[in-house]
C-alpha cells in the first residue's frame, strides 16, 4: 500500500483544504481560546523536556488525523523493531541499536559489550583528565584533537561545545574534519605536540578526509620531535574496524570499538563520544546517556497522541507534505547550542533525504526538508526578515533554555524575551489595517511594507537548564523524530548510498589532477576543463 492511499492521508488532504485558510491569531483570540486553552491542550512533557506545539497550524482534529496516519504507516511497529534489534537497515543488513548504547536496563541488547567499552573509555579518560597519562616528554595532555568527519565529528563537536560550562579547565578540545589542509593547519598552530592527544574517529577507518588528516597529524608529531616508538602516547583510535586502526599504527590497547549496528550519525553515544567524555568526564557522559534513555522510554511508552517525537515528526509531515514547505529552521536561543543545526542537518537529511522506498519503489511525495539554522538572537539580525515577510512558509523549532549556564543572568531575560516575542510576532503578524495605523495618515503604500502576514508556524522546545541530561533527551528527541518521519515516508533512515557516487568519482578526479598526463575524453568537457585549471594551479 502506498502512502497516498492510506485512509488518513486522504482525510488529511480534505482537512487541509478545510483549515489551511484559518488563522492562528483567531484561534488564540480570547473569545475562541477558552479553557482548556490551546497552550494547555497543545503543550506536552516527555523525557524531561516540555514542548509547546500550540503556535502550529493544527487543531485537535489535525492531531487526531496525524496520529491515525502514524498508526496506519506502522510507526509503532517499526519503533519496536528498532529497539528490539531487528534488521531495520535492510539495505546494509544491519540492526540499528544506538538506543542500546544508552539503555540503563541490563536486558538491553549488547549490554555487557557496551558497558565494557564504556568502562575502558572511562579508565582512559580519567588518566588523561588527572594528568597521569603523559606525552613523550612526560608532560600531561592539554590538547585533544578529534579527527573525524560527518557522524564522527558533528555529534561530539556539538556536545562538547554545548557542555563547555562543564569542561575540564586543563584540556582544550579541537575538531578537525575537512580535507582542506587549512582545518588541520589552524589547529596545529595552536597546540604543542608534547601535550597533544589525537583521537582518530572513523567507523570504517577508510574515509578519505579522516585518513588524510590522520597521516598528516602523524607526520607532524614526528617532525615536532616525537620518537616513533612514543607515538602510542599521542594516538588513540575509535572504529568498528579495529584491524585497520592497528594497521595505521595505533597500539591495540588504544583502540576503542564501536559496532556496525551503530550508524555514524547516531554514534556520539558510543566510543565516538570519547572527546565528550574527556572534556566533561565520565559522570557527565553517563548523564548524557541517561537523558537520552529517558527520552527513549518516553518514545516507547507514551501514547502516540502525547508522544513528543511522534508529534514533532507528524507535524513536520503536515507542513512538508500538505503545505509544501521546503525547509525547517532550527533556532536554538542558546549560544552553547551553536552546532546543533549542523548536527541536525546530517541527522535529518542524510537519514531521510531519499527517494527509494523500503520495497525498492520510488516515492511520489517529498521526503526530508532542508534543515538550517543559527542561534538566536543572531538570526534575528540576519535572515528573520524573510521569515516574517517573505512569501515562503518555513516552520521553526525555537529551543529555549530557561535558566542560564553562566553567571550573566541579566542577559537571560532578554534572550528568552526575544525567543518568545519572535514566535508571538510570527503567529500574530500585523494586518494591513493595523499597519495603516502604524504608517500614519496618507501613507497607504508604506503600510504594505509594514504589514506582516503572520500565521507562521513555530514550535517551542523548552529545557529547564542545559545539562547533560536535557541535552541527551533533546538529541534523542530529534533522532526519534527522524525514525517517525522515515517510517511514514517509507524510506530507510539508516543508510546513505547517496554519498557513494561522489566518493568514487572523487578518487578518479584526484588521480587525474595529480597524474603526469590526463585523457581528456574520460570526463565531460566541463569536468575536464576544471581538472585542467587545478593541474595548472597546482603546477602538475
Ligand atoms: O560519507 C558519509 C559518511 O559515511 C557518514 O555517514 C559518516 O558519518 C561519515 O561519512 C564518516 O564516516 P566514518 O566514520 O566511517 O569515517
Amino acid at each position: 500500500m502506498t502512502l497516498n492511499s492510506l485512509p488518513a492521508w486522504s482525510a488529511l488532504q480534505s482537512h487541509y483544504d478545510a483549515i489551511s485558510g484559518e488563522r492562528l491569531r483567531d484561534w488564540f483570540a480570547p473569545q475562541n481560546d477558552t479553557a482548556p486553552t490551546r497552550a494547555e491542550r497543545l503543550t506536552f512533557d516527555g523525557g524531561g523536556l516540555t514542548i509547546d506545539f500550540s503556535k502550529n497550524r493544527i487543531t485537535d482534529a489535525t492531531l487526531e488525523l496525524l496520529i491515525q496516519l502514524a498508526e496506519q504507516a506502522g510507526v509503532t511497529k517499526r519503533r519496536d523493531a528498532m529497539f528490539n534489534g531487528d534488521i531495520v537497515n535492510i539495505t546494509e543488513e544491519r540492526a540499528v541499536l544506538h538506543t542500546a548504547l544508552r539503555a540503563q536496563s541490563p536486558d538491553a541488547p549488547f549490554h555487557q559489550q557496551v558497558q565494557a567499552e564504556k568502562a575502558k573509555m572511562a579508565a582512559f579518560a580519567d588518566k588523561v583528565r588527572d594528568g597521569s597519562w603523559t606525552g613523550y616528554s612526560g608532560k600531561r595532555i592539554r590538547h585533544v584533537v578529534n579527527i573525524g568527519i560527518g557522524g564522527s565529528d558533528l555529534g561530539p563537536k556539538m556536545v562538547v561545545h554545548a557542555l563547555h560550562h562543564l569542561a575540564s579547565k586543563e584540556l582544550d578540545t579541537h575538531f578537525v574534519s575537512n580535507v582542506d589542509g587549512a582545518d588541520l593547519y589552524n589547529v596545529l598552530e595552536q597546540i604543542d605536540a608534547e601535550e597533544t592527544l589525537a583521537i582518530i574517529v572513523s567507523k570504517t577507518f577508510t574515509t578519505l578526509e579522516t585518513m588524510t588528516n590522520a597521516h598528516s597529524m602523524r607526520n607532524w608529531f614526528i617532525q615536532q620531535g616525537c620518537p616513533e616508538d612514543q607515538l602510542s602516547k599521542h594516538f588513540v583510535g575509535v572504529s568498528a574496524n579495529p584491524a585497520e586502526v592497528v594497521k595505521f599504527g595505533i597500539a591495540k590497547e588504544n583502540v576503542f570499538e564501536m559496532w556496525d549496528w551503530v550508524g555514524g550519525r547516531y554514534s556520539l553515544w558510543s566510543a565516538v563520544g570519547l572527546s565528550i567524555m574527556l572534556s566533561v568526564g565520565p559522570k557527565n557522559f553517563d548523564a548524557l546517556l541517561e537523558g537520552a534513555d529517558q527520552m527513549d522510554r518516553h518514545f516507547r511508552e507514551a501514547p502516540l497522541a502525547e508522544n513528543l517525537p511522534v508529534l514533532m515528526g507528524m507535524i513536520g509531515i503536515w507542513y512538508r507534505n500538505f503545505f509544501g514547505s521546503q525547509s525547517d529552521l532550527i533556532a536554538p536561543y542558546s549560544q552553547a547550542l551553536h552546532y546543533l543545526p549542523s548536527y541536525l542537518q546530517q541527522l535529518e537529511m542524510e537519514s531521510n533525504g531519499k527517494s527509494a522506498t523500503l520495497d525498492g519503489g520510488m516515492v511520489d511525495y517529498p521526503t526530508a526538508a532542508v534543515i538550517w539554522g543559527e542561534p538566536g538572537t543572531n538570526g534575528q539580525h540576519a535572515f528573520f526578515q524573510m521569515l516574517h515577510q517573505g512569501p515562503t512558509l518555513i516552520p521553526i523549532d525555537f529551543i529555549a533554555v530557561l535558566t542560564p549556564e553562566h553567571p550573566l543572568v541579566d542577559h537571560h531575560a532578554k534572550l528568552l524575551a526575544n525567543c518568545f516575542a519572535q514566535s508571538e510576532a510570527l503567529m500574530l503578524g500585523r494586518t494591513l489595517e493595523e499597519a495603516k495605523k502604524v504608517a500614519g495618515p496618507g501613507k497607504e503604500a508604506l503600510a504594505t511594507h509594514l504589514s506582516f502576514p503572520g500565521n507562521r508556524p513555530t514550535t517551542t522546545i523548552m529545557l529547564d537548564a542545559l545539562t547533560p541530561q536535557s541535552l541527551g533527551a533533546l538529541i534523542a528527541l530529534y533522532e526519534h523524530k527522524v525514525l517517525v518521519q522515515g517510517t511514514v515516508w517509507n524510506v530507510n533512515s539508516f543508510d546513505q548510498w547517496g554519498v557513494e557516487l561522489g566518493k568514487i568519482l572523487g578518487k578518479v578526479v584526484e588521480a587525474d589532477i595529480t597524474a603526469a598526463s590526463v585523457d581528456a575524453s574520460k570526463h565531460d568537457s566541463s569536468t575536464s576543463a576544471l581538472i585542467e585549471r587545478a593541474r595548472k594551479a597546482l603546477k602538475r
